[in-house]
């Protein structure tokens, strides 16, 4: 948690409550221990869905596709959604989760492999990109996304902050987090100082980076 508990508490109960079918999902997947998005980045999303309209989404990192559900619900009803999972316990669920939901494709398999697959294929180009994954994994992933955001496309990418630990030095870090940490730390270095890239780190959930591409 980056913002205390009692503001958090306190901007969490001025967000409306969920449709019934998400609410459901959303108390489903707390109670299963799967990590879904938290309240502050579902209305974060909402209101950039409803402000860039965007008719192409790529989401890296679907669980059991609740998030994925969130953006196809308030979306334009022609937007198309791509996601991508690759661990089978999470996507035995996602797959019954999104069957019949149209609008939106479930890729299985590995990010760094089905991005590269994407970007090569120089037919994709995506609006809106949420990235929701393993966060060791950012600095490489940056590399086809920068080819499949398209210009004056949006990235949200979640998780920045660590718990905050991405604000301390190295050395007050265990030892197993510290290759997350300098990853992390190298990958908003490069959206905050890369000329595609003009970007904002807001305390928004375990933080948010949401960057906007020029070029
Ligand atoms: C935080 S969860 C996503 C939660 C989801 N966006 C939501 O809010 O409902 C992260 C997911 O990313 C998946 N993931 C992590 N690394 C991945 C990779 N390299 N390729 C595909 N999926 C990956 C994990 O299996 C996990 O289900």
């Amino acid at each position: 948690m980056i913002v205390n508990e009692h503001i958090e508490g306190f901007v969490d109960s001025m967000i409306p409550d969920l449709p019934e079918d998400l609410k459901q999902l959303e108390e489903w997947a707390l109670y299963n221990k799967v990590p879904i998005i938290r309240k502050s980045m579902q209305q974060f999303l909402k209101v950039i869905l409803l402000e860039k309209k965007p008719s192409s989404i790529l989401e890296i990192g679907t669980a059991v596709g609740f998030s994925t559900l969130f953006l196809e619900r308030f979306s334009s009803k022609d937007t198309k959604i791509t996601t991508i999972e690759k661990v089978e316990m999470r996507l035995v669920h996602a797959r019954k989760n999104l069957a019949g939901h149209e609008r939106i494709r479930l890729m299985e398999g590995d990010a760094s492999d089905l991005l590269t697959q994407l970007a090569s294929d120089h037919t994709y180009e995506y609006d809106l990109i949420f990235l929701d994954a393993a966060k060791g994994q950012y600095p490489d992933f940056l590399v086809p996304i920068r080819k499949l955001l398209s210009k004056g496309g949006i990235l949200i990418t979640d998780n920045v902050l660590l718990e905050g630990s991405i604000a301390e030095s190295k050395f007050t870090i265990e030892r197993r987090d510290r290759t997350i940490h300098k990853r992390m730390r190298e990958y908003l270095f490069e959206l905050t100082h890369s000329e595609d890239f003009e970007t904002v780190i807001l305390p928004v959930g375990d933080g948010a980076a949401v960057s906007y591409k020029k070029g």
